[in-house]
């Protein structure tokens, strides 16, 4: 099947439910990463233009607007209406971000069904949030209400451009919130696209806003805004402290923030099938070209089976296919801009000076486009940088470990704690090893299996709060305590 380059329809910032010019007029050019050109000009956001966002934003929150006063189930219905538009216009959509983030069709198509997965479930929320009624001491009955935390800013990379705003969008919506979003400014067409379905389907005006732009400049207008009452960030753990920093230094908003990691994922030598392990343990650090906060970045195989495993891991990354993400066949485009390909080349070249052993892959591919081979590093130690600081982007790095307690320490030895992962036939060895890992998740048998329905998020310097399930939804909520005397 083939896809069509897509026409770019949205080019301006989306504002009060109107698409409008940056105040200032200027505009900053999108790159296609495959090709290295221009794909289009979108207009830049700054302070003034944030603070209308934001200003749309609070009067769509306001007590008696249409947002505040409709039923629970018609925001539900809304969301539900979203998605279908996104059904529509998914092929569209999986071109859209194929261009943008040179990402392959296979994961662009997972991208879009997830995002509409996401949404979805949380329009299955919006009328099932409810408080408590509580026995308390003395004359008075107590009840809770769920209410929502106010305008939100939300701040997002461009590794998953879609998929992260619909990480933000669906519980800041469910909770009936209003949202100033901003894209990254490598990947801002999606969410422009998503703002006129938005439009399209009903919603108000006011409830979303769209301000693409530079992060020093809209992102901090955000951050530091002191008439946003909650801000999400998905980004840097670099970045994430300066927002911390922006909430505690305006209007002590509330943040969550998901960040970067180095996530473990262990083979234990009872693993039953290597080939199976080795393919897990593949696809958890090479999937979205290894730009991923929870890529399976460290990967630990014990003793007896590590020569068999570099074997087996080597032959597929030799075998996946780099190049033109439109191709069907393509597992692998470019990487997301030249400053990631040089960042990602400049790690490999750590990882050769101090020592480790480059199995495959090491270099760019190509002379245009961000390509980077897919390359595999054995004979890793824990001091190296490679092992220890987020690469993100296609680099295996294969650490040998001898015991469950030793793995353990090793695994826990980092700043980060996103996620990890365990593949073992032996349920007490499975049970130590997620109860002692200090990381948000920890998967068995399986690699990145985060879905709508559970919590997602970081210990340590990975984050603050968590994303999707019931957790993600209680992010966006504030609770307010009524005692009445009886
Ligand atoms: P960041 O620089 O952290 O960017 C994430 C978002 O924050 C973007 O929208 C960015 O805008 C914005 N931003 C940048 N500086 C800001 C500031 N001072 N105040 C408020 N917002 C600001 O991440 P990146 O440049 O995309 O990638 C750098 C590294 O971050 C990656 O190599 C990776 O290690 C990590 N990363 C992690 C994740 C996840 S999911 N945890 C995702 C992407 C990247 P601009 O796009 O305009 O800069």
């Amino acid at each position: 099947m083939s896809v069509k380059k897509p026409e770019i329809l949205y080019t301006k910032l989306f504002i009060n439910n109107e698409f409008v010019e940056a105040a200032s007029g200027k505009t900053f050019a999108v790159i296609n990463p495959t090709t290295e050109e221009v794909i289009s000009n979108v207009s830049e956001a700054g302070p003034e233009d944030v603070d209308q966002a934001v200003a749309a934003a609070r009067s769509a929150f306001g007590n008696t607007a249409p947002w505040r006063t409709m039923d629970a189930s018609q925001r539900g219905a809304l969301m539900h209406k979203l998605c279908d538009l996104l059904e529509r216009d998914m092929d569209y959509l999986v071109a859209l971000d194929t261009l943008d983030n040179g990402k392959p069709l296979c994961e662009t198509r997972g991208d879009v069904t997830y995002t509409i997965g996401t949404l979805r479930y949380y329009a299955g929320w919006c009328d099932k949030i409810q408080g408590n009624t509580i026995p308390c001491d003395g004359e008075f009955m107590c009840m809770t209400r769920k209410e929502p935390v106010g305008v939100v800013g939300q701040i997002i990379p461009w590794n998953y451009p879609l998929m992260m705003l619909a990480w933000k969008w669906g519980p800041a919506l469910a909770a009936g919130c209003t949202i100033v979003l901003k894209p990254a400014e490598l990947t801002p067409l999606s969410a422009l696209y998503a703002a006129a379905l938005a439009k399209e389907a009903g919603f108000p005006p006011g409830v979303v806003n769209v301000v693409p732009g530079y992060g020093t400049i809209a992102g901090q207008a955000v951050s530091h805004h002191k008439d946003i009452d909650k801000v999400a960030f998905t980004g840097s753990t670099a970045v994430g402290r300066h927002v911390m920093a922006a909430a505690a230094g305006s209007n002590l908003k509330r943040i969550t923030m998901e960040l970067g990691g180095k996530s473990p994922i262990v083979v234990c030598e009872d693993y039953d099938n290597l080939d199976e392990a080795a393919e897990v343990c593949h696809t958890a650090m090479f999937g979205n070209h290894g730009q991923n906060c929870c890529a399976g970045s460290r990967t630990f195989v014990q003793e007896s089976i590590y020569s068999e495993f570099v074997k087996r891991a080597v032959k597929l990354a030799k075998e996946r296919v780099v190049g033109d993400p439109f191709e069907e066949k393509t597992q692998q485009g470019p990487l997301v801009s030249k400053v990631q390909m040089e960042r990602v080349l400049g790690y490999i070249k750590k990882g050769k000076s101090e020592g480790a052993k480059l199995e495959c892959g090491g270099a760019r591919q190509g002379s245009q486009g961000y390509f980077v081979q897919p390359t595999v590093f054995s004979n890793v130690t824990d001091d190296m940088t490679i092992a220890k600081e987020e690469i993100f982007g296609p680099v295996q790095v294969i650490l040998k470990f001898k015991t469950l307690e030793e793995v353990i320490e090793r695994s826990n030895n980092t700043t980060y704690g996103l996620a990890s992962g365990i593949l073992t036939t032996n349920i007490n060895k499975a049970l130590t090893y997620s109860q002692a890992i200090r990381a948000g998740a920890c998967w068995v048998n399986c690699y990145d299996v985060a879905l709508p329905q559970t919590p997602f998020g970081g210990y340590k310097q990975s984050g603050q709060g968590r994303e999707l399930g019931e957790d993600g939804l209680a992010e966006y909520l504030e609770t307010k305590t009524v005692v009445i005397k009886v």
